[in-house]
């Protein structure tokens, strides 16, 4: 989508080791006019999917979900990564390695906030290698709910995670692809 890349290209920054800076619009500071964009342009691509529920994961996914959730009138889930004291009751998990935070975390859902008839749309801000992706859907799957597709802000093409699950089949949409970026520039995927 233009807009996202306009701001990409005006506010990003890219820093070493493959990481798009985007604090200042993105994931930190949130500009509501993008993010309010972002929602009405991910409703338009999946409205006619009868999505019932809305899936990401803590912290910066929430915004993106909200957003898009707002034009859905459905209700948002986001997984935690650790099992916090008020998490009680039985909850789905699957683990989940991040390339670029190099951590492992555990995903985890309550059981009772995902049920068999829910046709499950995945929010998230970055993908990068798809971990998080995946173990989203296997919690979905546990559930034995539908993946009925993933809305992303950003994906970083370069690091393959997008075109893997495009293959899978997975109903993907990025609102911006990056096919390239150094500190010279970004080049998005046409
Ligand atoms: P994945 O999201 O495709 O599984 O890839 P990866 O494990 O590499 O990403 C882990 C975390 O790093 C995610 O945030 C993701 O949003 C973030 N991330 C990945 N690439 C970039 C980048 O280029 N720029 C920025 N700003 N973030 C990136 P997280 O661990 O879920 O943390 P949180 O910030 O949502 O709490």
């Amino acid at each position: 989508m233009e807009f996202l890349e306009k701001a990409i290209l005006e506010k990003g920054k890219v820093l070493d080791g493959d990481i798009l800076k985007v604090g200042s619009f993105f994931n930190q500071l949130m500009d509501i006019s993008i993010l309010e964009k972002i929602g009405k342009n991910i409703y338009q691509r999946f409205k006619d999917k009868n999505v019932t529920k809305i899936l990401t994961v803590e912290a910066s996914g929430i915004a993106m979900a909200v957003a898009t959730a707002l034009c859905f009138k459905c209700d948002v889930v986001f997984a935690k990564k650790s099992k916090t004291k008020n998490v009680e009751g039985e909850v789905y998990t699957a683990d989940c390695y991040s390339f670029t935070h190099k951590t492992l975390n555990q995903l985890i859902v309550p059981k009772e906030y995902i049920n068999s008839s829910d046709n499950v749309l995945i929010i998230d801000d970055f993908l990068a290698t798809g971990e998080a992706l995946n173990s989203l859907m296997d919690i979905v799957s546990q559930a034995k709910a539908k993946t009925v597709g993933i809305g992303i802000g950003i994906e970083k093409g370069f690091q393959k995670g997008g075109d893997k699950l495009r293959e899978q089949g997975v109903d993907l949409f990025s609102l911006a692809v990056i096919d390239k970026m150094d500190t010279n520039g970004i080049t998005f995927r046409k």
